[in-house]
């Protein structure tokens, strides 16, 4: 009798401890006022996207959508308080203004147990500026210039390969599968100065990984994110994720890494892009850390960087075809506007005649307007910090998200914003918008490393397309697009287009 008393005063003590963790942890926001939605015990207000139910693209906007009003927004994911900032002069002041104390995402990893994520895009912000100095003279507009001529070429034998191949069998294709074979093929000569052979294989093989390495829904990824937060993190946290870490996608990077190497040794191949930047950049570090961290290191930087490079500009790239396959009159009206500038020009087309296709460019940003690449845009405070005009002060560690998605799709900002139309991007409409209601790259030091070239290519992609093929619907293809579960590109659903050759 007496241990059963003691057994069930135990089990109400751990109960009321439990529940006076719980009331700590979510008293936070209340303490200061900011509004947001009510937390329940473990997974706090994100219970349908730690479930799976939603995904967190969804997940955001609707926590927008309810509390737009209000400039500061917080919810739990579980037990961690985020910030969601709505007012785009708060916005400014984050991403700008003070960004110096907003220079890390404070996305939580284990470098020993996920070391794919020890790269530019997680990493501390004083260690990602440095390197992103490094980096950010491969994309200056002369060496864009350059990179034209290698995309119109690698264009040319995308269309070659369409046309003998995929086109010859079936009219409705996967458009969403094309357009990664050929931001890859893109990526690939312009920034690592290789060629992966995009247009042999029915399926590329760095696709695959990046495909494998990206999906949310995968039950490792699923019970990763049923890990309680910051709890168990540190050390325990470090040797789960090591076996919830997908190994064979390392394996795969080390491997995509070294036959690049070998391939520019054997070839004798210096060039100045992304491989040397990074050997330069790892050889600096070799007086501080061992040499095969450094070796893994060099591996995933690169894997990430060439995904951020292909993965965004390919999945722009086939949201813009789905929109143009159902609005005819857009497509029309772009591919005149492309026709007439090859009816002008004598050679190549150059920058400066892109510069000048303004309907292109009003296309691309609208495609960015309705399908985000991020969800949220992440910063996390290196010091406290007060929000002007308000009587938050936030701790060192915070993490504020800016919810580009949501503020995109807001009919307050875009009227019916649903509806695909470039003229939201021409003349007067462009200028008396807020320049924080349009942030598809981000902005800041912590900004799209790769935003112009991503531009670029997006827009040779396009011209590539309407230049060559017209785009319908087929049975296949989805009445919306719903995105999917991602880890870093948000995306939807793959997409089928009819595609038929021009004559
Ligand atoms: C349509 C194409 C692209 C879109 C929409 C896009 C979007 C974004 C966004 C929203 C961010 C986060 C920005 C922030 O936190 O403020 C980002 C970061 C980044 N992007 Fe892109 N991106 C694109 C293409 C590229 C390309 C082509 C590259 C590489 C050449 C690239 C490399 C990166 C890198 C390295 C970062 C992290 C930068 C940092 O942490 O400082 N992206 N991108």
């Amino acid at each position: 009798m007496k241990e059963i008393l003691e057994i069930l005063c135990g089990i109400i003590v751990l109960v009321f401890a439990f529940h006076y963790y719980y009331k700590l942890k979510f008293d936070f926001w209340k303490k200061h006022g900011i509004p947001g939605p009510k937390p329940i015990i473990y997974f706090g207000t994100a219970k349908d996207m730690i479930l799976q139910k939603k995904v967190p693209i969804e997940y955001y906007k609707e926590i927008y959508d309810e509390y737009k009003h209000a400039s500061l927004v917080g919810f739990f994911i579980k037990t961690n308080p985020i910030l969601m900032i709505n007012d785009p002069v708060l916005i400014k002041d984050v991403l700008i203004t003070d960004s110096m104390i907003f220079t890390e995402r404070g996305i939580p990893y284990s470098k020993k147990g996920e070391p794919i994520m020890d790269t530019l895009f997680w990493t501390k912000g004083e260690e990602s500026l440095h390197l992103k100095a490094k980096l950010s003279p491969l994309f200056t507009p002369s060496k864009l210039k350059n990179m034209l001529s290698l995309l119109i070429q690698r264009s040319e034998a995308f269309k070659n390969w369409l046309d003998n191949s995929l086109l010859l069998k079936n009219k409705c294709i996967n458009c969403s599968e094309l357009a990664d074979k050929l931001t890859a093929d893109y990526s690939s000569v312009c920034l690592l100065n290789y060629d992966i052979k995009s247009f042999q294989d029915e399926e590329n093989e760095i696709c695959k990984y990046v495909k494998r390495f990206n999906k949310g829904d995968s039950w490792k990824y699923i019970l990763k994110q049923l890990l309680p937060d910051k709890v168990i993190y540190n050390k325990l946290y470090d040797l789960i994720s090591y076996y919830l870490f997908d190994a064979e996608v390392m394996q795969f990077c080390i491997r995509f890494a070294m036959d690049i190497v070998n391939y520019r040794g054997k070839h004798n191949i210096v060039k100045y892009d992304v491989i040397n930047v990074l050997k330069e950049f790892k050889k600096n570090k070799k007086s501080t850390e061992k040499v095969e961290m450094l070796d893994q290191y060099f591996v995933t930087q690169l894997f990430v960087l060439f995904l951020a490079a292909y993965d965004t500009s390919a999945k722009t790239i086939s949201n813009a075809l789905y929109e143009l396959a159902l609005n005819h009159t857009i497509q029309n009206r772009l591919r005149e506007e492309i026709r007439n500038i090859y009816i002008k020009i004598t050679g190549e087309i150059t920058f400066d005649d892109m510069n000048t296709m303004f309907y292109l460019d009003a296309v691309c940003k609208e495609t960015l307007r309705k399908y985000s690449i991020a969800d949220v845009i992440m910063r996390q405070a290196s010091s406290a910090y007060t929000f002007r005009n308000s009587q938050l002060t936030i701790p060192k560690g915070q993490v504020v998200n800016i919810p580009v998605h949501a503020i995109h799709l807001d009919p307050d900002i875009y009227p019916k914003p649903e509806i695909f139309d470039p003229e939201r991007f021409i003349g007067e409409a462009t200028r008396s918008r807020q320049s924080m209601h349009y942030i598809p790259f981000g902005y800041g030091p912590r900004n799209c490393l790769g935003e112009r070239f991503g531009l670029l290519q997006f827009k040779m992609g396009l011209i590539t397309f309407l230049r060559n093929y017209k785009l319908d619907v087929c049975e296949k293809t989805p009445r919306n697009l719903k995105y999917i579960s991602a880890v870093l590109v948000q995306q939807p659903k793959d997409i089928y287009l009819k595609i038929t050759k021009i004559e």
